[in-house]
């Protein structure tokens, strides 16, 4: 994945433990500091050591790791230079839902060889999203859950993300808003 995704995840422990825990995790990972360009490329199997890395250090199960990793990505991209398409994708869930595929597209314009999921909005009810999810990677489905749980906290919302699994095409998640 892109070097962004590192950046964001380099930022999230410094957040979390500081420079000692970040050092930790470079050792453990075998990460090297070329691995961290934004606009660069690297293997998945980079990425996945990383976060593999991130979990055993900071004491967490990988789909823990996931899952706050997803949470910070909103947050960290809304305070990126992408906060625009952030913004432009909508000021509230139910739009923003709908232009997932839209605004993962924009990226493409600077980064030409990410490789993006798409989501399907299958039904909106009054508080409630039924969303589909398809990638061309496996085991992503803890992140996705962080990211719209990231995405109710950004709109201001509380609520509830559930995986419901496998659908004709890809994975089906629900997403539940309280309040
Ligand atoms: C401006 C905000 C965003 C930017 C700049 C962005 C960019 C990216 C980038 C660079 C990747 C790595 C893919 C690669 O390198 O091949 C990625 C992956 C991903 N993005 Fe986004 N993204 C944004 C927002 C979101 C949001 C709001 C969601 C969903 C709620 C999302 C869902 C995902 C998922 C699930 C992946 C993992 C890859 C996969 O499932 O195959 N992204 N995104």
């Amino acid at each position: 994945m892109y070097g962004m995704i590192h950046r964001a995840a380099r930022d999230m422990v410094r957040s979390a433990g500081g420079d000692e825990l970040w050092d930790r995790i470079l050792l453990q990972s075998g990460l090297k500091d070329d691995e961290f360009v934004s606009a660069l490329a690297y293997p998945d199997e980079t990425t996945f050591r990383l976060i593999g890395a991130v979990a055993a250090e900071m004491n967490l199960s990988l789909e823990e790791a996931l899952g706050q990793f997803g949470r910070y990505w909103i947050t960290f991209a809304h305070a990126s230079s992408y906060s625009p398409l952030m913004k432009m994708a909508g000021d509230d869930l139910f739009g923003f839902c709908e232009n997932l595929d839209r605004m993962h597209a924009s990226i493409k314009i600077s980064l030409p060889d990410v490789d993006v999921p798409s989501f399907r909005v299958i039904e909106t009810g009054d508080a409630s999203i039924r969303i589909g999810y398809l990638s061309s990677r496996a085991g992503l489905e803890p992140f996705v859950i962080g990211l719209f749980e990231g995405l109710l906290d950004h709109f201001n919302q509380t609520g509830e993300v559930t995986c419901v699994g496998p659908i004709d095409q890809g994975i089906e998640f629900l997403i539940q808003i309280k309040g």
